[in-house]
């Protein structure tokens, strides 16, 4: 049985398979709608989420299949002080997978530990986004043809966005790769990652004028200011409006480069943005669900 705690979870063999299995199901939407009849899908949501709950719910129903769950910690007995090792054994018994979002850093892991079920991370605090990657990998794979020989910049909260970390590591694994980093100060990337980097020689650069470094990207991943990780609303406040994406920014990019977001939005991409037709993440979302069914497939070993 295998669990999705990070992207690197996936050799990069893996994840092509996924890939072109996720491309399949967009083509060939029918042959699939049975696929995960009888199975149940559990999302325990102890953290708010729209994309990446309903788009696992949404995979799960194309499949076929159904789904329970819960959308709030507080509507769950963990509000009466049940753990989470006792949660996951109890869903184990009603669902034959969990997609998992916790606001604890290692939560799904300790979960996937006790489990007797495949458990998805569907996100742990400020650590790893696997499935946003996952989304991530594949917009990209299906706009550009492959993951490769690009530039990506990707600016704003880069401390506390677990989509960037998990982005990251993820990338480090394909060739000729070049990464910029575009925070204010106190949102740089944190240093573990850039360590890695590092040891794998894999260039980067950190910056924090998005204009300076506008023309030289094929991808910008934008992302939102983390309101909810920071410690006091004033840091946030001062912070959240660094960099707004807007037509005029958009004047000195490439031609066919283009905006990645994993949403929510807030500030950060102006709404005028969204009519370019180099703004890539709506599309995105799309790709989400082709991927989430894909993944539930391989994690419960069902070929069609
Ligand atoms: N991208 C993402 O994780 O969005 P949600 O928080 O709405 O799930």
């Amino acid at each position: 049985m295998r669990h999705l705690m990070s992207p690197l979870d996936f050799t990069t063999e893996e994840l092509e398979q996924l890939f072109t299995l996720a491309t399949d199901i967009e083509h060939n939407m029918p042959k699939y709608a049975n696929a995960c009849k009888g199975k149940i899908l559990a999302t325990c949501f102890y953290e708010p989420s729209t994309r990446t709950r309903l788009s696992f719910e949404s995979a799960m129903l194309n499949l076929g299949g159904s789904v329970i769950g819960f959308s709030d910690a507080n509507s769950s007995s963990a509000s009466k002080g049940e753990s989470v090792s006792d949660t996951i054994r109890v869903i184990s018994c009603f669902a034959n997978i969990c997609a998992m979002r916790h606001p604890k850093e290692g939560a799904p892991m300790v979960a996937a530990s006790k489990s007797s079920i495949p458990v998805i991370n569907a996100g742990d605090g400020g650590h790893q986004h696997p499935t946003q990657t996952l989304t991530d990998l594949m917009t990209i794979r299906s706009l550009k043809g492959d993951i490769k020989d690009f530039t990506i910049g990707l600016c704003g909260d880069l401390k506390f966005g677990r989509t960037v970390h998990s982005l990251i590591n993820a990338l480090m694994r394909y060739p000729n790769i070049n990464f910029v980093f575009i925070s204010p100060p106190e949102l740089k990337v944190p240093s573990y990652i850039k360590e890695q980097l590092k040891e794998r020689k894999i260039p980067y650069k950190q910056v924090i004028s998005l204009d300076e470094v506008m023309p030289e990207l094929d991808f910008l991943y934008m992302t939102r200011v983390q309101r909810e990780r920071f410690f006091n609303e004033e840091d946030y406040v001062r912070l959240k409006d660094f960099y707004i994406l807007d037509k005029n920014k958009m004047e000195n990019a490439k031609k066919d480069m283009l905006v990645l977001h994993p949403l929510p939005r807030v500030n950060e991409i102006s709404v005028e943005v969204d009519e370019d037709p180099r703004a890539a993440y709506f599309k995105q979302v799309q790709y989400g669900v082709y991927v989430r069914m894909a993944l539930i497939l391989t994690l419960l070993e069902i070929e069609v």
